[in-house]
C-alpha cells in the first residue's frame, strides 16, 4: 500500500508525538465545550485547558518532527535514501495532496493557537486565576476583596493594568510566585507594601482621575463603648476630599494639597512605611519646604538608608480592596446594623475580646469563639446566659462571620499585619506626618488640627447633641484628659 505521508513520518517516536497531540487536542475541545455548558466554573479547568494541554499539544508536535528528523537521518545513513532535503514536486498528484494536507493543517493549527493564546491571555487575567487557583495563599486577599468596594474590578486592573510590558512583567513575577508556592517559599503573611506595584497613575487613575474630586463627603461613624449598656456614641465628619478641578472654581481639600498642587516626597525608615521622620513638599512655584521630626527619635544614618518615595494614591489608599478590619470597627458596624443585639449587656466588650484572642486555625477559631462567648456569659452573667440564649447565639454567628472575613491565621494575616493608611484611629495613617511633630526650618508645623482634613459637624454622647457647621470641638468618648491631643490615637487604639 502506498503511504500518504512522507516515509520519515512512519516511526515510533512520531507516532507517540501524534498520539500526544491528538489526545491533547481532543481533550481541549472537550473541556472548552464542557465549559460552555457548565454554570459554575472550576478554576483549575482553565489551567488545564488553556495552559497545560496546549503545552502538551505543542510538545507532541515537536516530538513528531523530532521523530521524522531522526528517521530521515537513519534512512540516509543506511543509504536507502540519498536525498538530503525534502523534495516537493507539485506536478506529482500525490505530492500535491500531501502538500495541501499540510497547508490546511498548518493554517488550522495557527488559527487554533491564536485562539488558544488569546484564551490563555484572557484566562490568566481573570479574578478566578489570580484569586482562586492558589487558594490557600491568596485566600486572605481574595476574601477581603470580595467584600470590598472593588469586588467587581478585576485583580489585573489594579495589579497589571493595560499594555504588553506590564503583562509580561506580571507573568515573569507570576512564574516566580508559582515556584514559591510549589516549593513553599512564600512569606506568611505576604509582604507589604508591594514594592513592584504599578504606579497608581496608570491603574487607579484609569477609573478615578483627580479632576473629578470635588465637594466634600459626609461620613457618619457610630461606636459602642465597652460598658454594660454598650453606650452608643456617634460623630459626623465632613471630609474635605475636593479640589481636583481647577476649571470649576476655587480648589482646596485633601486631594488638591496632597496630590495635585504639591509634589510630596518622604523618607520612611521602616519596611512598612509607617515611620516617616522626613517629608518634603514642592509647590507649583518650585518652593521647597522640608518638614522634619526633631525629637532625636531617629539618626541621620537611618534617614540616609530609608526608602525615599514620591507620594501617590497608594500612600493613603493602601487598602482600597484588601481591607482587614480591626475587631472594634467590625463589631461597631454589626451592632449599628442590628446584626448583634445592642441590648445584650456587655456584648461589645465580650465580642471584641473574642475576636482579639489568638487562634491557630480559621476552622478552630469558629468553635473557639462560640465557646469563649458562652463561657464569658455563663461565668460572669449566668442570668443573661440563661434568658438571652438566642441573642447570644446569633451574636456568635456574626462574630464567626467577621472572623472569617478579617482574620486568616494560616497565613498570619490580620489588621495588625497590614496597617491601613487612610484615617488615624486604629493605625497611624495620616498622623505618620500630621502628628504635630513635623516642623519646617521656618517653624511651620504639619497641622494636626481636627478641622484640617474634616469638619466635625456633630457629635453625640449620652444624648447631648452638639452641632455646628464650623465644626465642634472634639470630645473623646471616655475621659482621658488631653491625651488625645498629645498622643496619636493609634498609640492607644492599636492595642485593642
Ligand atoms: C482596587 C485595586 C485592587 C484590586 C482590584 C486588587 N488589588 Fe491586590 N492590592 C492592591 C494594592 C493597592 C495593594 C498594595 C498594598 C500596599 O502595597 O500596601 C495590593 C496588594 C496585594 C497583595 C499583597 C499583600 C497585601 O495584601 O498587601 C496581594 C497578594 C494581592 N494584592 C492580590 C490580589 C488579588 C488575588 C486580587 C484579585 C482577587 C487583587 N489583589 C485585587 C490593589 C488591588
Ligand atoms: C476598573 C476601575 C477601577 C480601578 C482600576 C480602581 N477603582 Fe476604585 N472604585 C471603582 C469603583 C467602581 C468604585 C465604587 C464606586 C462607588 O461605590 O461609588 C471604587 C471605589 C473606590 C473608593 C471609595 C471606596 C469607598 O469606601 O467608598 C476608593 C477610595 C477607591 N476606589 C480607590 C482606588 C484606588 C486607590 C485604586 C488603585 C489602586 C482604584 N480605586 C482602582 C473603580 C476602580
Ligand atoms: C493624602 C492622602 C490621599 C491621597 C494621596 C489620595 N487620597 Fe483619595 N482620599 C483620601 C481621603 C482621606 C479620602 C476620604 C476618606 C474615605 O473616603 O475613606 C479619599 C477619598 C477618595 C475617593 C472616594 C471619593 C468619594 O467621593 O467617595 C476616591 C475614589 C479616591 N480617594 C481616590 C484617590 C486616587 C485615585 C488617588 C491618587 C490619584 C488618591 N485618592 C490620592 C486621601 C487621599
Ligand atoms: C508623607 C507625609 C504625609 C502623609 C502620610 C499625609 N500628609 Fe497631608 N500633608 C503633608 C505635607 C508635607 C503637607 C503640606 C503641603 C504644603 O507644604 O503645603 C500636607 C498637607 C495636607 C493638607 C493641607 C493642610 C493645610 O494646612 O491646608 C491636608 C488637608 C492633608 N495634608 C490631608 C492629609 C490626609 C487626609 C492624610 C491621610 C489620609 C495625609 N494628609 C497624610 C504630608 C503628609
Ligand atoms: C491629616 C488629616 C486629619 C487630621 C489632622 C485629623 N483627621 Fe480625623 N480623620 C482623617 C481621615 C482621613 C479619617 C478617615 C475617614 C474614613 O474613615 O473614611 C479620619 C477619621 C476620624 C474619625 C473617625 C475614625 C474612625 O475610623 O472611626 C474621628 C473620630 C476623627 N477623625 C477625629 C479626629 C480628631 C479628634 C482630630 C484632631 C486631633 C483629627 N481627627 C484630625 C483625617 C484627619
Ligand atoms: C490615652 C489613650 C487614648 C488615646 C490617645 C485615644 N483614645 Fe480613644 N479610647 C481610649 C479608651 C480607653 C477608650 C474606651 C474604650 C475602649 O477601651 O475600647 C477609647 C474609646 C474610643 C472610641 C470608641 C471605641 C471604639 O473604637 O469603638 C473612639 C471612637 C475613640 N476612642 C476615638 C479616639 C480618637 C479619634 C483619638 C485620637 C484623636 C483617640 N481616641 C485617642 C483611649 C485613648
Amino acid at each position: 500500500m502506498k503511504r500518504f505521508l512522507p516515509k520519515s513520518f512512519y516511526n515510533p517516536i512520531s507516532f507517540a508525538g501524534t498520539t500526544i497531540s491528538v489526545v491533547s487536542f481532543a481533550v481541549i475541545v472537550f473541556l472548552v465545550v464542557l465549559e460552555m455548558f457548565e454554570k459554575s466554573r472550576n478554576p483549575y479547568m482553565g489551567v488545564i485547558a488553556f495552559l497545560i494541554l496546549p503545552g502538551a499539544l505543542f510538545f507532541g508536535v515537536a516530538i513528531i518532527f523530532l521523530g521524522m528528523f531522526l528517521e530521515h537521518r537513519r534512512r540516509r545513513r543506511s543509504a536507502s535514501d540519498s536525498r538530503r532535503y525534502l523534495r516537493i514536486d507539485l506536478n506529482d498528484a500525490h505530492h500535491r495532496s500531501v502538500f495541501m494536507f499540510f497547508a490546511v493543517l498548518t493554517v488550522f493549527l495557527l488559527m487554533f493557537s491564536a485562539f488558544g493564546a488569546y484564551q490563555a491571555y484572557e484566562y490568566t487575567e481573570t479574578v478566578q486565576f489570580c484569586g482562586e487557583v492558589c487558594h490557600k495563599v491568596m485566600k486572605p486577599e481574595y476574601t477581603a476583596y470580595m467584600y470590598s468596594p472593588h469586588a467587581r474590578v478585576t485583580c489585573a486592573e489594579c495589579h497589571v493594568g493595560s499594555g504588553a510590558d506590564w503583562y509580561v512583567k506580571s507573568k515573569l513575577s507570576g512564574a516566580y510566585q508559582v515556584y514559591s508556592v510549589l516549593f513553599n517559599k512564600y512569606t506568611r503573611p505576604i509582604e507589604t507594601p508591594v514594592r513592584s506595584l504599578r504606579p497608581a497613575q496608570q491603574t487607579c487613575e484609569q477609573c478615578h482621575w483627580p479632576k473629578y474630586f470635588y465637594t466634600e463627603k459626609k461620613i457618619e461613624k457610630t461606636y459602642f463603648l465597652p460598658d454594660e449598656k454598650n453606650t452608643e456614641w456617634w460623630i459626623t465628619l465632613l471630609m474635605k476630599i475636593g479640589g481636583g478641578n481647577t476649571e470649576s472654581g476655587p480648589t482646596s481639600g485633601i486631594h488638591w494639597h496632597m496630590n495635585i498642587r504639591n509634589k510630596i516626597t518622604y523618607v520612611a525608615i521602616d519596611s512598612q512605611r509607617q515611620v516617616i521622620p522626613w517629608v518634603q513638599s514642592v509647590g507649583p512655584d518650585g518652593k521647597v519646604v522640608t518638614y522634619k521630626v526633631n525629637d532625636g527619635s531617629f539618626t541621620n544614618d537611618q534617614l540616609a538608608k530609608g526608602e525615599k518615595r514620591l507620594m501617590d494614591c497608594i500612600d493613603c489608599h493602601n487598602r482600597p480592596t484588601h481591607i482587614y478590619r480591626p475587631p472594634n470597627q467590625s463589631v461597631n458596624e454589626a451592632m449599628k446594623l442590628g446584626w448583634i443585639d445592642t441590648r445584650l449587656p456587655f456584648v461589645k466588650a465580650i465580642s471584641v475580646d473574642a475576636l482579639s484572642q489568638h487562634y491557630a486555625t480559621g476552622d478552630g477559631a469558629k468553635d473557639s469563639i462560640g465557646i469563649y462567648v458562652r463561657e464569658q456569659y455563663a461565668e460572669q452573667y449566668p442570668q443573661i446566659a440563661r434568658t438571652k440564649k438566642a441573642d447570644i447565639d446569633s451574636a456568635i454567628a456574626q462574630l464567626q462571620k467577621i472572623y472569617s472575613r478579617n482574620f486568616f491565621p494560616e497565613m498570619r494575616v490580620s489588621w495588625k499585619k497590614y496597617p491601613n493608611n487612610i484615617g488615624h484611629l486604629y493605625d497611624p495613617g495620616c498622623f505618620r506626618c500630621h502628628d504635630g511633630k513635623h516642623v519646617s526650618d521656618d517653624g511651620k508645623i504639619l497641622s494636626k488640627d481636627c478641622n484640617t482634613c474634616h469638619v466635625i459637624l456633630a457629635q453625640d454622647l449620652n444624648d447631648k447633641l452638639r452641632l455646628s457647621l464650623q465644626g465642634v470641638e472634639y470630645r473623646h468618648p471616655v475621659d482621658i484628659g488631653d491625651a488625645w491631643k498629645e498622643m496619636n490615637c493609634s498609640d492607644c487604639h492599636r492595642g485593642q
